[in-house]
């Protein structure tokens, strides 16, 4: 049979198409136009961030945040082995060595047992990934942080719209940064967001969006023209883009309530099945609210996982692995990564599968994911 339901599929929500054309008939398609505004302010106001600065990816923000913080050739970045390689390619890009922290095994999130044991005199920031949108334990990685003089940076390309002790993800550290890909909760193709939660960050950052000038000064009338005044890049995204992340974020009540449906019938449904096979299930700890953003179960065994894959596409259901270990890539190799250093994240790049998630998936075919899985 093949693939009836996809791992993933964008979904229209709202007004996107409307917001689209509204931007396409206007004078104004380039970037920080009235759709870009809309976006900015709209996340400020959900995350009551100083400002937060819209761009093309999740992977620019995380390469602004490397350029604020000012990271030079040299410097130590800690970071959980189990994340996307764009977490720490913005570091490397500013000449940093990647220290790999293990993850925990219920949450999958860097192990903060860990990282103080990692922190030398180079070490300079502390970069966390709240896996599947369920939080790191922020409240002892802020005072490990607080005790070195560390920054600490929220990946939280899984994480919009999650909490932590009642505090939203993405508002414990010096800055946060955001997804908008097609795959995450709210998306417009390609897209993602600095969240900048120390005032003094504001300005540098929005020089380095607009590749280096004072441009941003200038729209605003505070210096009569504007020039060249630090390093940047083109990190600004198109209204075009803004447009449907606008029509996205008006329906975010909607689209997480769709999701936690979802997550709630696969949690629920694969259940027992989950219990006879030792197939674990994600942990939520106490004080998490997490995203929905996904629905992941971890195998016994790599041989396991294959098989369990192989039977879902074989009933038309697609499903994916996630990142394999970075201090065993090719990249990870070169910094020192040693087979063993992290067994966790290992473990987890070998048994971890995720099921179908998106925003409008059906009723059925929920029911036929769940169905799939028990019959295997
Ligand atoms: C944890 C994490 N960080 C960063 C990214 C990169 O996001 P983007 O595709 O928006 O650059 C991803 C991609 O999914 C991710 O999973």
């Amino acid at each position: 049979m093949s693939t009836s339901i996809p791992f993933n599929s964008p979904t229209l929500m709202g007004r996107e198409l409307d917001y689209v054309r509204e931007v396409l008939a206007s004078a104004k398609w380039c970037g920080d136009g009235p759709f870009t505004q809309r976006c900015e302010q709209w996340l400020e106001k959900h995350f009551g961030a100083k400002r937060v600065l819209l761009t093309t990816s999740c992977t620019d923000a995380l390469e602004m945040s490397a350029l604020v913080l000012d990271i030079q050739p040299g410097d130590e970045v800690l970071i959980p082995s189990f994340t996307f390689v764009s977490s720490i390619n913005a570091f490397i890009l500013r000449g940093a060595r990647p220290v790999f922290i293990d993850v925990r095994a219920d949450t999958v999130n860097i192990d903060e047992r860990l990282i103080e044991k990692k922190i030398t005199p180079r070490t300079k920031a502390i970069v966390v990934v709240h896996y599947a949108g369920v939080a790191c334990d922020m409240q002892k990685i802020g005072a490990i942080a607080q005790r070195h003089g560390l920054a600490v940076v929220e990946d939280n390309a899984h994480g919009l719209f999650a909490k932590y002790q009642g505090q939203r993800l993405g508002t414990f550290g010096r800055m946060s940064t955001l997804s908008f890909h097609e795959t995450k909760n709210i998306t417009c193709g390609e897209g993602g967001a600095l969240v900048i939660n120390d005032e003094r960050d504001i300005e540098r950052a929005e020089i380095l969006r607009e590749k280096g000038t004072n441009r941003r000064r200038f729209m605003r009338g505070q210096v009569d023209k504007y020039t060249w005044v630090d390093v940047g890049s083109s990190f600004l995204p198109a209204d075009i883009n803004a447009a449907v992340l606008y029509g996205q974020l008006e329906k975010f009540d909607k689209i997480q309530s769709l999701r936690h449906e979802i997550w709630r019938r696969y949690s629920a449904g694969v259940a027992d099945w989950c219990a006879r096979h030792d197939v674990k299930q994600p942990t939520i700890p106490e004080g998490c609210e997490h995203s929905a953003h996904m629905y992941y179960l971890v195998t016994p065994n790599l041989e396991f996982r294959s098989r369990l894959m192989a039977h879902l596409k074989a009933q038309g259901v697609a499903t994916a692995f996630h990142y394999q270990s970075l201090h065993l890539s090719d990249m990870g190799r070169r910094y020192g990564g040693r087979d063993g250093d992290c067994p966790v994240t290992e473990k987890m790049s070998d048994c971890l599968i995720r099921l179908p998630m998106w925003n409008g998936m059906s009723h059925e075919q929920v029911h036929t994911v769940i169905a799939a899985v028990n019959s295997f």
